[in-house]
């Protein structure tokens, strides 16, 4: 049996990612604070900006999980609308903790049971490699997603178990609408920034994850999956 541990499987792309998994007979087992809609998942019911969330998942993750080929999506992300003018520092340690700092606790425990095979996908986004104003915590948590997938493949050389960076573009989810305050038109406009004139659909990214945990050849690679956005 292969197993999925992901966060962040709720909703959106974390979701798609772990319904696909399961549909290819994974066992999928989630962290995030609601529960999916899809009862083959095993989900626990966590926030991981909780400050002592170690002792919590290490523990329920040895109960659960032997030593066997395992995907470790890291999915789950927060987002604030801030700036470098105004981001507070309890704010900005609470979307490292989510973003940066859970996602390591998850990889040194999570290691030790991975067998050759295994794989550790991180969730990066086109604001991994360039900036836009009023996002600053998350923009720079994003680039150093993708410092940690890059040290994780030099760390892991010899292991049999790969890692890579899948950067979605503009994903019709919860957290997509949030940021632009759920206006239709600005989705619009978003939507008209990539080449293909839309969104992109969750299951889409979902695939590219899927894909790149079933290929070792794709280590230590920064993916990019936006459609191809129109630059100006
Ligand atoms: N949508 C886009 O356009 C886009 C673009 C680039 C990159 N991405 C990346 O893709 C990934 C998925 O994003 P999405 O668009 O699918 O977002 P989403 O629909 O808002 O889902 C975010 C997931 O993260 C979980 N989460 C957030 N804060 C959490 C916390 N404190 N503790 C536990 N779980 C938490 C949520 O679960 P609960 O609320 O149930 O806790 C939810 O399942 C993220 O890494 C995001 O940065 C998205």
């Amino acid at each position: 049996m292969k197993t999925l541990v992901i966060t962040g499987a709720s909703k959106g792309i974390g979701f798609a990612t772990a319904t696909q998994f399961c549909d290819a007979g994974y066992r999928v087992i989630n962290f995030s604070r609601s529960t999916p809609p899809d009862d083959r998942i095993e989900s626990y019911a966590v926030d991981l900006s909780d400050p002592e969330i170690e002792s919590r998942i290490t523990a329920l993750l040895d109960e659960h999980l032997e030593p066997e080929e395992i995907c470790l999506v890291h999915n789950s992300a927060t987002m604030l609308n801030d700036t470098v003018r105004n981001a507070d520092a309890e704010e900005f340690v609470e979307v490292l903790r989510v973003n940066v700092v859970t996602p390591q606790i998850l990889n040194r425990f999570l290691i030790k049971k991975m067998k050759t095979g295994s794989s550790i996908i991180y969730l990066g986004s086109t604001l991994s490699e360039k900036a836009v104003t009023n996002a600053f915590s998350y923009v720079t948590s994003k680039h150093a997603v993708v410092g940690m997938m890059r040290a994780t493949c030099q760390d892991l050389s010899g292991t049999g178990i790969h890692t890579s960076c899948i950067c979605p573009g503009f994903t019709d989810t919860e957290m997509l609408r949030t940021h632009v305050g759920d206006d239709e038109d600005v989705l619009k406009s978003i939507a008209s920034l990539s080449t293909f004139g839309r969104l992109i659909d969750p299951d889409e990214i979902a695939m590219t994850i899927y894909y790149a945990a079933q290929n070792p050849v794709i280590n230590g690679a920064v993916i990019h999956a936006n459609l191809g956005q129109i630059e100006s």
